[in-house]
């Protein structure tokens, strides 16, 4: 397990940035796990730079996402597909068919959870994971519960990530309470993971989750034992540690 951090957290997002960059350079038909939430939002800003100066060309990479809201139609402005093609996709030149997000709109959401599965063992695995962190300890959608969830799965969200998320809908109601997102197992199969956290309010949920005990009570404690996770964090996030 590495740390990078810095007081400043511009820097580290555009550390992070290189990072995915670097990724792509060395492997350009890298498959590239995706996270989405406020923690990536300026990360993805500089990799478009970086893209746009020519440091990087994204034409034989894939992509694959955490995770999705059910009930949410891709054009919805709220569901991560809006959000990856504004913050990223529509700036690089990644082909279209080749980013894959959970489609939570589907009829059978179990068939949409084997067929994503599927898809990424098919790609041959994500070749580096980009996760932020929930309060409770999320990584994706896996929420805290009595197992760790191996593969792609529907979750019921916890209140904590209702509270947490229903800021970007109207109001919490019209916030899903539903979603699908890859499991732990799909994330642990992945070969380099790189977890960021920034504020204050992800410091004890970052002692808890890499020095506290492995548990799937705190989901993302299980990349205690992954064997190439770097953990990118603030001074604020890393207050306790
Ligand atoms: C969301 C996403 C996660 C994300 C997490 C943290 O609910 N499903 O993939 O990592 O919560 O979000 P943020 O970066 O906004 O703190």
């Amino acid at each position: 397990m590495r740390f990078i951090t810095a007081v400043d957290r511009e820097r580290l997002e555009k550390k992070l940035a290189m990072m995915i960059a670097a990724q792509v350079t060395r492997k350009p038909d890298s498959v590239l796990g995706l996270a989405t939430g406020s923690s990536p939002m300026n990360v993805y800003k500089r990799l478009v730079e970086l893209y746009r100066q020519g440091y990087v060309d994204f034409s034989e990479a894939s992509s694959v996402n955490l995770d999705e809201y059910t009930g949410l139609h891709p054009s919805d402005p709220q569901s991560y597909s809006s959000y990856m093609n504004q913050h990223l996709f529509q700036h690089i030149n990644i082909q279209l068919e080749r980013t894959h997000i959970p489609s939570s709109d589907s009829a059978c959401m179990e068939a949409e959870c084997a067929r994503y599965e599927a898809l990424i063992q098919r790609l041959g695995g994500i070749d580096m994971q980009l996760l932020g962190i929930g309060r409770n300890g999320h990584i994706g959608f896996n929420e805290p519960s009595a197992t760790f969830p191996v593969a792609t799965h529907v979750v019921h969200l916890d209140e904590s990530t209702i509270r947490s998320n229903a800021q970007y809908f109207e109001s919490a109601e019209a916030m899903p309470r539903q979603a699908i997102t890859v499991g732990i197992g799909t994330i642990m199969q992945a070969r380099k993971v790189v977890l960021m956290a920034f504020g204050e309010q992800k410091a004890d949920i970052l002692q808890q989750a890499f020095f506290g005990q492995v548990t799937p009570e705190v989901p993302a404690s299980i990349l205690q034992f992954h064997p190439d996770v770097t953990i990118v964090a603030d001074q604020a996030a890393m207050q306790t540690i």
